[in-house]
């Protein structure tokens, strides 16, 4: 019988491209698509993908979405919250005998005493699947090359500049593509055995500083474009003109801070070792998502 493989958060930045990555071929099993807000969806309208509406708060909503599911994606949205959503979660896939979990969580999360909020409450959730018994890949990744689409592209549209409070940080971004087509692999398990049970540390090809990602910039754009270092308070003061409550704040300045202290460079070579592809580079991403910056 086809199996079928639950993702949720697939409206989102990473969501959306395991839901278009499944979907680009036709031998995969069915692809169900967990959806919050319905206005959201049209970002999902790949072929053969099933919608379900969920609110990962609400555990009622999660019965009929996860019924008959063999694989599930899993993915919160960063809140004090999220153990308790994503143990919601476990507990409904280990009811309906899910088989392999693909958990999105955060470089860093091999420290099992991280203090960083961000980390720590990725490593608790990765515990409760650890102790769930379901077979697991967790997926590690650094921070996302389309950081600089969805939170700075509007702000480097108007002012040719992007502001963030990062020194000289080196960091090993990654394309939001590849950590994609590494969770592909491990749902589907194609060409690939020894996904169960794993943790991945997902990064870029290389450790780049916030000058040398506006010099990559600058050149796909043919415009200069400007890192801004900040101060934590201008920082702090941007993020609640965006609207962003005081805990997220908080624990993005504080993840700000530990990768100033030189804990974002590592670079691994999980990308190639699982999907047989070189990692994509900054430059390639800049130029291929030139319109966001100009
Ligand atoms: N950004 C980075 O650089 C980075 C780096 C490493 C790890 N991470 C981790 O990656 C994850 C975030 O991934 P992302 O940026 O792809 O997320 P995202 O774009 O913010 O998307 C979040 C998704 O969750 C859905 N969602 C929100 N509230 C929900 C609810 N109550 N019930 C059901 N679904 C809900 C959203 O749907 P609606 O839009 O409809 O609400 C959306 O599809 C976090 O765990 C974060 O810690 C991020």
């Amino acid at each position: 019988m086809t199996e079928t493989i639950l993702v949720i958060g697939a409206t989102g930045t990473l969501g959306s491209e395991v839901v278009k990555q499944l979907s680009n071929d036709s031998t995969n099993p069915l692809i169900r698509a967990a959806v919050h807000s319905i206005e959201n969806a049209k970002k999902i309208d790949f072929p053969g993908v099933d919608l379900i509406q969920i609110d990962y708060n609400e555990p009622d909503t999660l019965t009929k979405a996860f019924s008959g599911v063999d694989r599930l994606f899993l993915l919160t949205h960063p809140s004090p919250n999220t153990v308790e959503q994503e143990f919601n979660m476990i507990k409904e896939a280990k009811k309906v005998g899910v088989k392999h979990i693909v958990k999105q969580s955060v470089m860093g999360a091999d420290d099992d005493n991280s203090e960083v909020e961000l980390i720590r409450l990725h490593r608790e959730a990765e515990k409760l699947v650890e102790e769930s018994g379901v077979e697991y890949t967790f997926l590690r990744p650094n921070e996302f090359m389309q950081n600089f689409i969805t939170f700075h592209g509007p702000v480097i549209k108007n002012t040719n500049a992007f502001y963030l409070p990062m020194g000289n940080a080196e960091v090993s971004i990654v394309d939001v593509r590849d950590i994609a087509a590494v969770a592909v692999k491990a749902l589907t398990k194609k060409d690939l055995e020894n996904v169960s049970n794993k943790a991945f540390t997902i990064t870029g090809p290389n450790a780049l500083s916030y000058n040398k990602i506006a010099e990559l910039l600058s050149t796909a754009t043919n415009k200069k474009i400007e890192y801004i270092n900040i101060s934590e308070e201008d920082a702090r003061s941007g993020m609640k003109e965006a609207g962003m409550n005081d805990w997220l704040i908080n624990a993005i300045l504080e993840l700000n801070g530990y990768f100033r202290e030189g804990h974002a460079s590592q670079v691994t070579s999980i990308v190639e070792d699982i999907t047989g592809k070189s990692a994509k580079t900054f430059d390639e991403f800049a130029r291929n998502y030139v319109d966001s910056f100009r």
